[in-house]
């Protein structure tokens, strides 16, 4: 018999709490156990795994005895206060936040862009924001034939980027505008209804984003180009749950459109939607519930005069390879 593996989800009640339920079951991972976890207010709940019902407990340092590996999505100062335990149980920690990320002795990775790096754990690898990941499974390719130099990044980022309270928020306020009521904004730092806000994450002083930084620095990490020039500008959009980004690509060698479609035709995780001709292009609306990433628009940037630079389109379901997906990936890896 194949070995089965006792699992934990740290922010089991969450939204990406709730899709990794969903895609340890739709992929058929070899779960023994699964054990629910989430703060004391969520004891009682019960949530759905393969037809049972499973109560959800209390996260507590007790949490991870004979457990093998723990997914962890409550937020960056649950993952700090619980990496100890969780190592010291012997489990592997996927943690889906930004609190390890950059060390170096936690790998961060994407299995479509560096699956290699997987091995080079100390009890925990980091999943990569979400926005990162979903721009590198459709660049990674185009990087290992024509070497990237260089990218630009504007994004359109979904609400469900701020958990299960945003896509609250962009419903709750949506019914409000439309019924001439006064909002409230809690989970975004302006309304989000109507509306679209350049902030994500605190600022820095050279006027960029957290956000922003966490795809330059992410990238360099995963792509293996500590040198690599990235400048990026992060917008929150009233979206549900897929991001989508503009993408400007400059390589090392010259790339045709149609050189890139190929490359991106074969590629894992990436789906080629690209008919201008029939109004065909990536949306958000499209790639929800999606497991791979919609890439299209692919152009000669008509900026230079050569022909190193190309424009590109993708969307990505933030929840799923943004976020549950990626971390479960990761577990089948391991
Ligand atoms: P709970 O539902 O009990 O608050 P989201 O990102 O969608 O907001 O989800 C956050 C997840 O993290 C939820 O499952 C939430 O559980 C969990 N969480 C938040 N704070 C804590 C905490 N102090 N201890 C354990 N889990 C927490």
């Amino acid at each position: 018999m194949s070995k089965e593996y006792n699992v934990a989800i740290a922010g089991a009640t969450g939204a990406v709490g709730i899709e990794m339920i969903k895609t340890l079951e739709q992929r058929n991972f070899p779960v023994k156990n699964l054990r629910l976890l989430a703060s004391a207010r969520s004891v009682g709940k019960k949530l759905t795994y393969k037809g049972s019902e499973i109560a959800v407990e209390e996260l507590t340092e007790n949490s991870f005895k004979d457990i093998d590996i723990a997914l962890f999505s409550a937020g960056g100062d649950i993952s700090k206060k619980f990496r100890n335990a969780v190592v010291e149980s012997g489990a592997v920690m996927i943690d889906n936040s930004s609190a390890f990320r950059m060390d170096d002795d936690v790998p961060l990775v994407v299995p479509e862009v560096n699956p290699e790096d997987v091995q080079k754990h100390n009890g925990v690898i980091a999943n990569p924001n979400c926005s990162t990941i979903i721009m590198l499974v459709a660049v990674a390719p185009l990087h290992r034939a024509k070497g990237l130099k260089r990218l630009i990044a504007a994004t359109y980022q979904a609400t469900s980027g701020a958990g299960a309270q945003g896509m609250d928020e962009l419903d709750i306020q949506t019914r409000q505008i439309l019924a001439n009521e006064n909002i409230e904004p809690k989970a975004f730092a302006h309304r989000i209804a109507f509306n679209l806000i350049p902030h994500i994450d605190s600022f820095y002083d050279n006027g960029y984003t957290k956000e922003e930084l966490k795809m330059l620095f992410e990238s360099r990490k995963m792509l293996h180009l500590p040198e690599l020039m990235v400048s990026c500008t992060c917008v929150r959009v009233p979206v549900m749950r897929a991001h989508s980004e503009a993408l400007n690509l400059e390589f090392d060698q010259d790339i045709t459109p149609d050189e890139a479609r190929e490359i991106l035709v074969n590629s894992p995780g990436v789906t080629v939607i690209d008919d201008p001709d029939n109004n065909v292009y990536p949306m958000p609306v499209d790639a929800t519930n999606q497991d791979n990433i919609l890439v299209g628009r692919i152009r000669q940037d008509i900026s230079r005069n050569d022909k190193r630079g190309l424009d590109i389109f993708v969307a990505g379901d933030q929840v799923l390879k943004g976020a549950a997906l990626n971390a479960v990936q990761i577990a089948e890896l391991l």
